[in-house]
This record gives structure tokens, sequence and C-alpha cells, in this order.
């Protein structure tokens, strides 16, 4: 019986067919690709295999022709890249390249293409201000709508209509909803006449909007003294993205300026990947760890306020889904077992969603050596040459999904299983195929 199978097979393999493979993509874009109206964008899409995979799009989940009924677009030639020249509006969508041969479809992430914009600031009436020296206070800054958000910096327009930027340090900040904030005022504030404004850019858009004119004309002759006020905080109830940069802010005003400190509440130190920033004003974490999630305090003093003035916040850290264990191709002989795990971590837990060539697998036509083990991992028992193929899982909570895509190869030698006992007649005829294989090859 299983001589006649590996014969079937020898001529299977050697007669007709060179090594093959089945795809598997290479070159995908990002979860999300901006463009700028009117400017032309790529999305790329590259996957190997054997023979050379053929490309298709889908497009909001339906066929998606390229080079269909607008010649704006093209497809790359032997690869699924698309270029889209002289965009639009209707571009926007949510696209999917897939690389299929005879033996599997690979499919990329669902990539997120949409327009870049970048409106203009509301028509805002020129505002003045005009505190007393050593007062705290606030210009607000409302920025336009932007896609993706902006970012927001506060400039000095000149006379001669430049602008240059507001020099921030212990006394002048900004906080984390883009106001600017002076801890105390001074005579320099003024600026000499010119007016402070509130700018918005748009990386993607190559482009920056300014908002209307504020200035400050201080009163007084001297500096009045003032003691520590609570000004602006982070939310007393924070959460943050394992992975992510995070930062937690205080403002206090006060004149002498506030120092202003930080500390965990929760017995445990600060650890080394966070940073004081913003002159001792900010806590930066570079990437966040699940064990920063606990309670903080920022607290000011100044000359005339010995005593603290305190803020205090909780930190909760949830995590888009992460690798614990990626899927990873699998090439074996026929009659091995091949298993594929999709194991991933995250805050909510993500699902798990098999695909067999990019079909659900609840749709997925698969014989009864198929078996899901667990959520998590899936496994061929043996496997013949047909049961190549391209296996997919999409770990997905609310906060996002990683993508595995990695296929089963079936090579044309019997698979010696360590638990089975081979009988010596077996091992010679796998001897003997490996070394026709070789020939074969050659
Ligand atoms: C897209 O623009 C590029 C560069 O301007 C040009 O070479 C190409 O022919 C254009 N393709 C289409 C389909 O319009
Ligand atoms: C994975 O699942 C999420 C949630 O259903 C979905 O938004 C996302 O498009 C899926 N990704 C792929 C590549 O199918
Ligand atoms: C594997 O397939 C061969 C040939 O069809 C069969 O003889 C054998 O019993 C199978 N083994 C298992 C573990 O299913």
């Amino acid at each position: 019986m299983r001589r006649a199978v590996l014969l079937c097979c020898l001529l299977y393999c050697t007669g007709i067919l060179a090594v093959t493979r089945p795809p598997g993509i290479i070159t995908q874009p990002r979860y999300d690709v901006y463009f700028k109206a009117g400017e032309t964008v790529e999305l790329p899409c590259v996957a190997e295999g054997k023979p050379n995979p053929r490309y298709t799009w889908e497009k909001n989940g339906l066929q998606f022709n390229p080079s269909g009924n607008d010649d704006r677009t093209v497809q790359l030639p032997n690869v699924g890249t698309i270029v889209i020249n002289r965009t639009e509006d209707k571009d926007e969508g949510i696209l999917q390249c897939f690389a299929e041969n005879d033996y599997g479809k690979s499919a990329t992430i669902n990539i997120y293409l949409r327009e870049a914009k970048l409106k203009d600031f509301n028509v805002e009436m020129d505002t003045t201000y005009t505190p007393y020296l050593g007062e705290s206070l606030t210009l607000n800054c409302i920025p336009p709508e932007s896609i993706p958000p902006p970012d927001v910096y506060w400039v000095i327009k000149e006379q001669h209509g430049s602008f240059t930027p507001v020099n921030f340090d212990a006394r002048v900040t900004m906080d984390h909803e883009y106001r600017l904030r002076f801890t105390n005022v001074k005579a320099s504030d003024g600026q000499n006449g010119n007016s402070y404004a509130c700018l918005a850019m748009n990386r993607f858009m190559r482009k920056s909007t300014v908002g209307g004119s504020n200035f400050i004309q201080p009163r007084g002759s001297s500096e009045v003294q003032r003691s520590v006020t609570y000004m602006w905080a982070s939310p007393s109830d924070l959460y943050g993205l394992r992975g992510d940069e995070f930062r937690i802010k205080c403002i206090f005003a006060g004149n002498p300026t506030p120092d202003v400190h930080w500390k965990r509440t929760d017995g445990k130190p600060l650890p080394d990947h966070v940073k004081h920033s913003s002159f001792g004003q900010e806590l930066v974490f570079s990437s966040l760890e699940y064990s920063d999630a606990g309670d903080y305090e920022c607290w000011a003093t100044n000359a005339l306020t010995p005593q603290r003035v305190q803020r205090s916040m909780t930190l909760r850290v949830k995590s888009r889904p992460y690798w614990i264990e990626e899927p990873q191709d699998v090439e074996l002989g026929i009659g091995g077992t091949a298993h594929f795990k999709c194991l991933a971590g995250g805050d909510p837990a993500p699902n798990i969603y098999w695909f067999i060539n990019s079909v659900p697998l609840s749709k997925a036509n698969v014989n009864s050596r198929f078996k899901k083990v667990s959520a998590d991992e899936v496994m061929i028992v043996n496997v013949t040459k047909e049961d190549a193929m391209v296996i997919q899982c999409n770990a997905t909570s609310k906060l996002g999904y990683i993508w595995g895509d990695v296929y089963l190869n079936v090579l044309c030698k019997y698979q010696l299983n360590p638990q089975e006992t081979q009988d010596k007649e077996d091992y010679e005829e796998e001897q003997l195929l490996n070394i026709l294989e070789i020939g074969s090859n050659v």
C-alpha cells in the first residue's frame, strides 16, 4: 500500500512538476494609507510563490479591477502593486490584495486608503488679553478638522508676516488640549505688540494653517507674587495602549514659577523607560508597558507655597492584539503532520478567525484530516501533495487586529514521522526516493 502511494507520488512529483510553493505576500502597505487629492498614491503588493502568483484586488469587499473603467489606475507588471494617479475622494476605501497560484491564495491586511484633509481655522476675532504682571494666562486653540490629526504649535506673528515658534519653558507651555499656558505673565510676553497664534500642520498635506491673533498687553509696573494653583492636568482616569508613546502632564500657575515633581503613589518606583520632560511638568513613557498601570501624582511648590499642591491620576494600560507566537510557513513531506499556531495577546483578549486560501474556515472546503485543535491552533494530519494551501488568521479586538498569512507546502518525499516505527523496507524506499528526487532536480 505504502509502496503504491510512494510510486504514485514519485511519478507525480518528478514527472510533471518542478518545485512548487503556495504564494506568500512579502510587501504590503500599512493599515492606513493617506493620499493628498490630486497626487499619486502607490499601494505595494508583492508575493513570492512558484509558479509566480496572479494578483487580484478587492475594494470595500467587492472585486476591484485596477485597470477597469478608469485610466488613472494601473497595476505594475508582474506584481500586485497598484498606482493611482490624480487621486480623488472616490479613491477612498478599504482595499485588499490577493496573490494566487494553483497551491493557494494569500492576502494582505485590509488597507484603509484615506484622503488627507486640513480645513482652515474658523474665522476668529482678534483677542487682546490684559493680565497683571505675575498672573497666569491661558490662550485657547481649537484646531480645524484634519485627517489624520494635525500637529499643533504656537507661533508669534511677526510684523513682516513670518512666524516664529513660541519657546516653551517651565513658565510657558502647552497643555494636551493645545492651549498655551503662562504660569505667570512677564512684560516680555507682550512681544512688542506682535500676536500669538495657534498653527495646525498636516504633514500628509504638507500644509499648515494659522488661527486668529491673540495680543497680550501686560498691566502693572511690578510683578505680583502668586502662590501655586492648579491650572491643567491630564484626566484623573486615563488609559493608554501598550507599546505606544504616552505622556501625562501637570501645569500649575504661580509666581515664582512652580517646580513640578512626579511620583507613583502605589509604592512602585518610576521605571527607567519613563523620562521627565517639559521642565518636569510631563512624564513621557517611551513605550507603554502593562507594569506602568498604576497611581501617579504630580505636585508643585514655589517660594510662597511650601506645602505641596497636587493632582493624582490613575493610569490603565490596554493593548491592541500582539503576537505571542506568530504563525510560520510549514514545509514538510507527504504523510507528515502540520501545526499552525496563532497565539495573540491583548487586552481585551483578541478573538481568532481562521481562513483557508482567504476564505473563512467555516465556508472553506477542508477535508477530515484538517482539525481545529483549539481557538488558536489548527493541524493537518497525514498531509498529501494536494494539501498545499495558504492559512490565515485574524487576531482581532475592538482596538485593532493582526494578520497572519502563512502556507503549507508539501514536498515530494515521504515524511519520516519519528513516533511512527518505520520498517527497514520503508526506510530504504525513502532513501531511494530522496536520491531520485535529488537526481530529478539536477
Ligand atoms: C501616472 O503618472 C505617472 C507620472 O506622472 C505617469 O508616468 C503614468 O503614465 C501615469 N499613469 C496613468 C495610468 O495615468
Ligand atoms: C480582521 O477582523 C477585523 C474585525 O472583524 C476586521 O475589521 C479586519 O478587516 C479583519 N482583517 C482582515 C485582513 O480580514
Ligand atoms: C495516512 O494515509 C495513509 C494512506 O492514505 C493511510 O494508510 C494511513 O493510515 C494514514 N495515517 C493516518 C495516521 O491517518
